[in-house]
């Protein structure tokens, strides 16, 4: 994806720790074993994750037998990190931004992963600074997801009643041709920093159900969520539950859209 020229809220999602450890999805374990395979990697490699919140890709990375050194500067998304990894003598966990994170303790890494994060980091920092931290034959694996309820009555219901005056919350037919224009965007941004080869990406979808109170929680646990102040999130969840008791719908279905690449270090 396209880096954010924006990144005021990349911290927000601390303030929300507890909804996204609960909402937000895990990447899947499949996604995961074919990208080890096409990197070559093999079981005990280490990685380096950045941005690993409470877990959500952490766990599926060692899962497939790798490695982990977890860097997370939100304090509370880390003290839960560290709850749900805790006994594993196979991840680390680090504190702090990827600008400023020092890995002669940690790497080389035979790849740097990053889950829903990687475009919260400046792209004149981001690539090269991974490039260096890599092994000459390692990878930069980026992943993203974005669920949308699958249900299209539902859909319109929610984004004409309960997100009328949340924008930022609707999800229509225009979202996915947004989504694969910053994701095509991304892809140049990786090519213009001269540091990585040869990049594969893919799309994939899955099916997730949610209860109505995990469906709130995932709503909020997105950065335009994290920053509304009470008030606004009690209005929307109650126009949330509105719609969803006059539907009768007790779980959402909901399709998880997911984006991987996959690139190469250059040689340097
Ligand atoms: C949307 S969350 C993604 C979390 C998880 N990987 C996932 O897929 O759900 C973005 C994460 O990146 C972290 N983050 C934001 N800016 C960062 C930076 N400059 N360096 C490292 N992590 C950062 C945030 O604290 C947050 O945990």
């Amino acid at each position: 994806m396209k880096a954010n020229t924006r990144r005021d809220n990349r911290l927000a999602f601390d303030t929300v720790a507890e909804a996204y450890d609960r909402a937000r999805p895990t990447m899947p374990h499949g996604l995961i074993v074919s990208i080890v395979r096409i990197t070559g990697m093999w079981n005990g490699d280490r990685v380096l994750e950045i941005g690993a919140a409470t877990g959500q890709l952490t766990r599926p990375l060692r899962a497939a037998h790798l490695n982990v050194t977890a860097l997370e500067p939100g304090e509370r998304l880390r003290a839960l990190l560290e709850r749900n990894v805790a006994g594993d003598p196979g991840v680390t966990v680090r504190p702090g931004l990827f600008e400023d994170y020092d890995s002669s303790d940690d790497g080389p890494f035979s790849a740097v992963f990053s889950a829903n994060a990687f475009h919260w980091i400046d792209p004149d920092v981001s690539y090269a600074k991974a490039a260096g931290m890599l092994r000459p034959d390692g990878h930069l694996v980026l992943l993203w997801n974005f669920p949308v309820v699958e249900d299209p009555a539902l859909r319109d219901a929610l984004n004409t009643r309960a997100f009328a005056d949340y924008p930022d919350f609707v999800r229509d037919e225009r979202h996915q041709p947004r989504i694969e224009a910053l994701a095509a965007e991304g892809r140049e941004e990786l090519a213009a920093s001269g540091r990585f080869d040869f990049p594969w990406w893919q799309t994939r979808t899955e099916t997730l159900r949610f209860t109505a109170d995990t469906y709130l929680q995932l709503l909020i646990s997105y950065a335009n969520g994290a920053v509304l102040d009470d008030d606004a999130r009690q209005d929307l969840e109650q126009r949330v539950r509105a719609v969803l008791d006059d539907r009768g719908a007790e779980t959402i279905t909901v399709t998880n859209h997911l984006y991987a690449l996959v690139a190469r270090r250059a040689d340097q």
